[in-house]
């Protein structure tokens, strides 16, 4: 079919966003609707002694409260990476406080308004102990974090090979440095929220997430439901950068809610609550060794990183997970470690272990190359990888070099001169700095079902998610190429645990995974409709075989000659069929069935390069160019330039859109995003899109990113591989690598702001 894959398509739900008609959770008008606030600690540690809700009670429109006073009794759910609720910490069974901003109770009234004032006549009485702020303070108070055990280490990209200490002793050149990246929060545009009804037992979910079955499961587990019970549904979601892609304490909470009213019960999150309330990228602080020979072949990498967890659950941030895959070095170690603090428990983050640990290799490597005074495309291009250097696997595809190449090109690299402070434009200091991006290619089972009606339209479903990066459009262009229709005939469905199950859209699986099934079942489809035409006598295409036949438009012709041909709707009308339909499921390659279990019961959702017989990901090469203002240290991005190898592109337009997307995440966090708690009280001090600074229009220049690569195969069969978060990775790294050149100044700690220039 020509034209509809590899093209710039125009988002098919572009004018049900500009119009306002697109629905998003909040929106979905339900009669007799109940509004729910939150109470929550203002103390990082200690119990709730008393919750003084009179005042509360009294107040106008309050319909209930629910406290641990009288909430049901709720079950635990695991969290990631063996399940798929945000935190361990179940709301309302205790008075123990772990964090500030925890949750201690939910206020429903007739009105948003008077529930949120409601909320703010309860007192909390409260046995404060000493709370342990941050990762950093805890680092200075001396306090160490214990070791772990290999095996779960090894879950979250912990690896090793040859002999370090040898690979350090052969080294003539050595690096040795501390890294670190602050908290940061997700900041999506749409805030969490949930609207909660009750029909007897049934429960209808309509919420914000990344992942439906995730909130099905979980939702269904704490109750003590079955999973029928639990409808999610989720049509358009306005951003999640991983805050979305477990379920957090708020969605039961409307649940108990709703239930306790018997009206729907609408929660929505303030700003400020998405700062205590869906988890957080958590502060790091890495160990980079490197050792090299003089002429700049890699002996030894050393990669550690600590990041900071609550005190309650293990979620480890694995700054090091693709350390082990990057440069072909044969002596190297990356381990992690977590510093419980009172905070509550961090989650995914736009590339969650790879942007702060790229960062930390890919400045690194900067380093090394200054040290050695070798350009650091061509460091970077000695220590090239050829296959897995940890595994031995061959790549499923790899065009890194070419990334390189093209990218370092565009920019015009090859005029840098390598010398710090070399550079200037007028009084501007101006900086050239490049790195590495990288991004696993991870697959989930996946199911997808296909249906064509007598009128010729289709109906394409499967129960993903549009987290605004254009997963409408994409699966849209799937099935009008799988289908031989024009784009206009198929409509395609998602965001309704009712329909066919799906990973969460994470961790930029959803084109390999989803996208494949779609593929797959209107493929099928197709079979189908053809395989009717050749049975039937009544066909001009009766007694042909099926590689003789092409579909296009809507109809079916005979390929040597085309003027036998039928539409798909002449072999409905003769069957007298209202709808033909096709499900089909597509597990990754190397999926069991206990895979396709966990996957579509919402338990978890994790293959890729871990398991299968390739090493699968996509790569990149950034180039910026800063100009920094040696009076203030004001930072800016004069150009940024990022060439990727992400396979197949099948809509270059929103391909682009996410990479775009992905460098502005880094330009932020190379240069602005920073969440400050207080350490004596432990809250945070930024919460807020005043305090927190994200990158606005004026703070980003044109952004070019060019395509290389070849479609990979090996990954699955559209010749896909991710994209979501490859543009975050490396950037940040980057940027501080231009600081450099532009300054002299090597700046370790994120962000870059201007103090630590002057
Ligand atoms: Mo992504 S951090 O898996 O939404």
């Amino acid at each position: 079919m020509s034209g509809v894959l590899g093209t710039s398509v125009k988002r098919v739900d572009g004018r049900l966003k500009v119009t306002g008609a697109a629905r998003y959770a909040a929106e979905f008008p339900l009669a007799d609707m109940a509004y729910g606030a939150l109470i929550e600690s203002t103390i990082a540690k200690g119990r709730a002694t008393h919750i003084d809700v009179q005042a509360a009670q009294d107040a106008p429109g309050v319909l209930g409260i629910i406290t641990h006073h009288d909430a049901p009794k709720l079950h635990s759910v695991r969290m990631f990476p063996f399940g798929p609720a945000g935190q361990t910490l179940v709301p309302l069974q205790d008075t123990v406080i772990h964090y500030a901003g925890q949750h201690l109770g939910i206020v429903i009234a007739d009105t948003p308004e008077r529930a949120i004032h409601a909320a703010s006549l309860v007192r909390v009485h409260y046995r404060e102990e000493t709370p342990l702020t941050t990762l950093k303070d805890e680092l200075a108070r001396g306090t160490t974090p214990p070791e772990l055990p290999p095996t779960f280490n090894h879950i979250f990209g912990g690896s090793g090979r040859g002999n370090l200490a040898e690979g350090l002793a052969q080294a003539e050149v050595t690096i040795d440095q501390t890294y670190s990246t602050p908290s940061n929060h997700h900041n999506p545009m749409e805030p969490a929220a949930t609207i909660a009804v009750w029909d007897g037992d049934q429960l209808t979910l309509y919420d914000s997430t990344q992942w439906i079955f995730g909130v099905r499961n979980t939702i269904a587990t704490m109750l003590g439901l079955p999973q029928e019970n639990v409808r999610v549904i989720s049509p358009f979601v306005g951003g999640g950068f991983g805050c979305k892609c477990f379920t957090w304490d708020h969605v039961v909470l409307a649940a108990l809610a709703a239930r306790r009213v018997g009206k729907p019960v609408k929660l929505v999150l303030s700003r400020e609550q998405m700062y205590t309330s869906v988890g957080y990228r958590p502060e790091t602080v890495q160990h980079v060794t490197l050792g090299a020979t003089r002429d700049g072949l890699l002996t030894a990498i050393a990669h550690e990183g600590i990041s900071q967890t609550s005190e309650f659950a293990e979620y480890i941030t694995p700054v090091g997970v693709l350390t082990g895959m990057m440069y072909a070095c044969p002596n190297l170690i990356t381990k992690h470690r977590m510093m419980p603090v009172n905070a509550g428990t961090p989650t995914q983050m736009r590339a969650p272990g790879e942007a702060p640990g790229m960062f930390a290799l890919e400045s690194a490597m900067d380093e090394l190359a200054y040290a050695l005074d070798i350009d650091p495309v061509e460091l970077r291009l000695r220590n090239y990888a050829n296959a897995d250097p940890q595994s031995g696997r061959p790549w499923s595809s790899k065009a890194l070099a070419e990334c390189y190449r093209v990218g370092a090109e565009r920019f015009g690299w090859e005029k840098r001169n390598a010398s710090p402070r070399s550079m200037r434009d007028g009084d501007e200091l101006v900086g050239w700095g490049m790195a590495t991006a990288a991004y696993p290619v991870y697959l989930s089972p996946a199911a997808a079902i296909a249906k064509l009606f007598a009128n010729g339209d289709a109906l394409v479903q499967s129960g993903t998610h549009e987290i605004g990066t254009g997963t409408y459009t994409v699966m849209t262009q799937i099935s009008a190429d799988a289908l031989g229709l024009p784009l206009e005939k198929v409509r395609f469905e998602l965001g309704d645990t009712n329909l066919p199950k799906t990973p969460v859209t994470g961790a930029a699986r959803t084109v390999g995974s989803v996208g494949a099934a779609v593929q797959a079942a209107a493929s099928a489809l197709r079979s189908q409709l053809i395989q009717m035409a050749l049975a039937d006598t009544a066909s001009p295409l009766y007694g042909y075989s099926e590689e003789q036949i092409a579909v296009e438009d809507g109809y079916l012709s005979l390929a040597q000659d085309p003027s036998r041909r039928e539409a798909y709707t002449d072999i409905l009308a003769r069957h007298g069929l209202e709808v033909v339909e096709a499900y089909r499921e597509v597990l990754p390659q190397d999926a069991n069935e206990t895979d396709r279990e966990r996957v579509f019961s919402g338990v978890n959702a994790l293959r890729g390069p871990v398991t299968s017989k390739f090493a699968m990901y996509s790569f990149g090469a950034h180039f910026v160019e800063v100009r920094v203002d040696p009076r203030s240290g004001r930072v800016r991005i004069a150009r940024f330039v990022g060439a990727f190898d992400a396979g197949r592109i099948l809509n270059p337009q929103s391909a682009r859109s996410q990479l775009v997307g992905g460098i502005v995440f880094g330009v932020g966090m190379a240069l602005m995003e920073e969440t400050l708690t207080d350490p004596h009280l432990g809250r945070i001090v930024t919460a807020n899109l005043a305090d927190y600074h994200v990158p606005v229009q004026a703070d980003i220049p044109e952004i070019e990113t060019l395509f290389v690569g070849a479609p990979d195969f090996h990954a699955n069969p559209l010749g896909t591989k991710s994209v979501g978060e490859l543009g975050i990775v490396g950037a940040a790294a980057a940027i501080a690598n231009a600081v450099y050149h532009a300054t002299g100044r090597r700046i370790r700690d994120l962000p870059i702001t201007l103090d630590k220039l002057l």
